[in-house]
C-alpha cells in the first residue's frame, strides 16, 4: 500500500459516519416534521394548520387556544376526541376526510363555533342529534347524503349559509328549513331533484339548483319562500315554465341551458319584481312577443344567446320586440344574439335586419346611398390627396415655392428690405440644400423612425455644427421620402421587362 492509497483510505473512512449519517438523520427530520402542525396568527386570530398531513388523528401538545384550525386532506375517519379541548374555535374545516359519523355533542359547547367544513367526505345521511349548534357556514357539499333528518337544521337557529352541492339527494321534506330562521343562501347544485322543491322559509334569498336533472315546475312552488329574490335553474331539463309561476320577491331567474320552447303572456305575469331574466341555450323558436314582459316593470336584463330564432312569417313584431329588448334601457348587452337562423335567406341576420330586408327594401338603398356616398367620399379624398402630394412633390424639386414664402415674410415684416438681401441670403443656403447624390446619401446617418428621433440625432452634433446639420436633416427627410419611389420605379421597370420578354417569347 503506498502513502497515496494509505491517505485515500484515511479520508474516506473520515468521511464515512458524515456520508452514512447525513441522510438518516435527514429522514428522522422529515418523519418528525411531518405531524408538526403550523401554528401562527392571520387576520389577528391564532390558527392552527394540521391540513396535508395524511392524519388519522391529531397531535399533542398543539394550541388548543386556536380560532382557527384546518384539518383538511387528512385521513381522519372520526372526529378526533382532542377538539373538545379547543373551546374558543371560530373555524373548523375537516374537508378531504373520511369522516361519516354524526356531529359530536361537544360541538354544542363551541358557542363561537361558526364555520364548519365537511366537504368532500363520506357522509351518506345527515342525522339529528338534539343538540343547538351555533353554526353559521356549514359546507357538506361532495358527500353521498341522500337523507337528511327533518328536523337537523332547525337545530342551527344561526345557520346562513348552507352547502350540499353534489350529494344525492332527490327530495327534501317541505319543513326542514322551516325553523332556520337565518338561513338565507342554499347551494343544492349537482342533486337529483326532479321537480323544483318547494320549501317553507320565509328567510331564503339564494337558491342554486343548477344540474339536478329538474324538469317539472310547479307553478306555486315558490309560494313557501317568501324572501326569495335569485333562483338558479341552469342545466336542468325543463321543457315549459307553467303559467302564472310565482313569487312577488322573485327578481334573478335563471332557466338558461334548459329545453323551453314557449312562453306565453302568462308566463311571467305573476313574477311581478322579475329584474333579471337568463334564458340562453334553450330551444327557443318562436320570436317573443313584447307582451309577454307587459306584468314584469323591473325587468333590466334578458339573457338569450345560443336559441335558434325563427324569423318566418317577417311579421311587425319582430321588429317591436327587437326594439323593445335593444332600445333604452337595452334589456339584452349583446345584440348578436337576436339572429335569425331560419329561413335560410335570412340566416344570420338580426331580426331587423330581417324585418327590414323584408317589408322596407326602400330603407336598405338608403342605406346602400349611405355607404355609396361614403365611398364617393373616399375616392374623392385619395385623388385630392394625391393631386396635393404630387404638387408638393413638384414643388421641393424646384424650389420655388420656398423662395416666394421666404419672399413674402420680408414684405409681411414690413421693413422695406431691398431685394438684393433676400438673393443674397439665398444663395448659401441654395449651395448647402442640394440633395446629395445616392452614395453620399448612404453614407449619411439615417433617419431611423419618424422625425421624433430627430432632438436626439440633433444633440450628438457639436454645437457649432447645429444650423448646418438642421439644414441636412432636411434633406434626410427627403431622401427617406424618396427612397422607396425610387424602388417602385425599379420594380416597375422590372414587371415591364419581364412582360417585354413575355411578348417575345409567344
Ligand atoms: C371547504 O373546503 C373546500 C376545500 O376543501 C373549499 O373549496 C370550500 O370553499 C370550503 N368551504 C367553505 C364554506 O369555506
Ligand atoms: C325570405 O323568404 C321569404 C319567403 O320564405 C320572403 O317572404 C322574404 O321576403 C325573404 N326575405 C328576404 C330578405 O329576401
Amino acid at each position: 500500500m503506498g502513502p497515496g492509497e494509505f491517505l485515500t483510505l484515511v479520508i474516506s473512512i473520515w468521511l464515512l459516519p458524515l456520508t452514512k449519517g447525513g441522510p438518516i438523520r435527514r429522514t428522522r427530520e422529515v418523519e418528525a416534521d411531518l405531524p408538526q402542525c403550523l401554528t401562527y396568527i392571520l387576520n389577528s386570530k391564532l390558527l392552527v394548520d394540521c391540513s396535508d398531513r395524511e392524519l388519522t388523528e391529531l397531535p399533542e401538545d398543539l394550541n388548543y387556544e386556536a380560532k382557527v384550525l384546518i384539518m383538511s386532506n387528512n385521513n381522519f375517519i372520526s372526529f378526533p376526541p382532542q377538539l373538545e379541548r379547543f373551546t374558543g374555535l371560530e373555524t373548523l374545516d375537516l374537508s378531504a376526510n373520511h369522516l361519516s359519523s354524526p356531529l359530536p355533542s361537544y360541538f354544542g359547547n363551541m358557542n363561537s363555533l361558526n364555520t364548519l367544513n365537511l366537504s368532500n367526505n363520506n357522509y351518506g345521511v345527515w342525522v339529528d342529534t338534539g343538540r343547538i349548534f351555533s353554526i353559521t357556514r356549514l359546507d357538506l357539499s361532495r358527500n353521498k347524503i341522500n337523507n337528511i333528518d327533518e328536523a337537523a337544521f332547525s337545530r342551527m337557529p344561526q345557520l346562513r349559509f348552507l352547502d350540499l352541492t353534489e350529494n344525492r339527494i332527490n327530495d327534501l321534506p317541505p319543513q326542514i328549513f322551516a325553523n332556520t330562521h337565518s338561513l338565507e343562501i342554499i347551494h343544492l347544485c349537482r342533486n337529483y331533484f326532479a321537480t323544483l322543491p318547494s320549501f317553507q322559509t320565509n328567510s331564503l334569498k339564494t337558491l342554486h339548483l343548477n344540474s339536478c336533472q329538474i324538469s317539472n315546475l310547479e307553478k306555486d312552488a315558490l309560494a313557501g319562500m317568501s324572501s326569495l329574490v335569485e333562483l338558479h335553474l341552469s342545466m336542468n331539463q325543463i321543457e315549459s315554465i307553467p303559467d302564472n309561476f310565482a313569487s312577488n320577491t322573485l327578481q334573478e331567474l335563471d332557466l338558461s341551458y334548459n329545453d323551453i320552447s314557449s312562453i306565453t303572456d302568462d308566463t311571467f305575469v305573476s313574477l311581478p319584481h322579475l329584474a333579471v331574466l337568463n334564458l340562453r341555450g334553450n330551444d327557443f323558436k318562436e320570436v317573443w312577443s313584447t307582451s309577454h314582459f307587459a306584468s314584469n316593470p323591473f325587468l333590466r336584463e334578458i339573457q338569450v344567446k345560443g336559441n335558434r330564432w325563427s324569423c318566418e312569417g317577417f311579421h311587425l313584431n319582430l321588429l317591436l320586440t327587437y326594439e323593445f329588448l335593444t332600445r333604452d334601457p337595452p334589456k339584452i348587452k349583446d345584440r348578436a344574439s337576436l339572429i335569425c337562423y331560419s329561413p335560410a335567406n335570412v340566416t344570420q341576420m338580426s331580426w331587423q335586419q330581417a324585418y327590414i330586408r323584408t317589408w322596407h327594401p326602400n330603407e336598405v338603398s338608403t342605406v346602400s346611398y349611405t355607404s355609396f356616398a361614403v365611398f364617393i367620399g373616399i375616392i374623392i379624398g385619395v385623388v385630392v390627396t394625391s393631386c396635393i402630394c404630387r404638387g408638393l412633390m413638384a414643388a421641393s424639386g424646384s424650389r420655388t415655392p420656398r423662395q416666394t414664402a421666404q419672399t413674402t415674410v420680408v414684405n409681411l415684416n414690413g421693413t422695406a428690405q431691398p431685394a438684393e438681401d433676400a438673393v443674397v441670403r439665398r444663395v448659401p443656403l441654395r449651395e448647402e440644400d442640394l440633395p446629395p447624390s445616392y452614395e453620399d446619401a448612404l453614407l449619411m446617418p439615417r433617419l431611423r423612425s419618424s422625425f421624433h428621433s430627430l432632438p436626439d440625432f440633433v444633440e450628438e452634433e457639436e454645437e457649432e455644427e447645429r444650423t448646418r446639420m438642421f439644414r441636412r436633416s432636411r434633406s434626410i427627410g427627403d431622401l427617406t421620402e424618396s427612397r422607396p419611389r425610387t424602388h417602385d420605379r425599379r420594380s416597375t421597370r422590372r414587371t415591364l421587362q419581364i412582360h417585354a420578354n413575355a411578348n417575345l417569347d409567344l
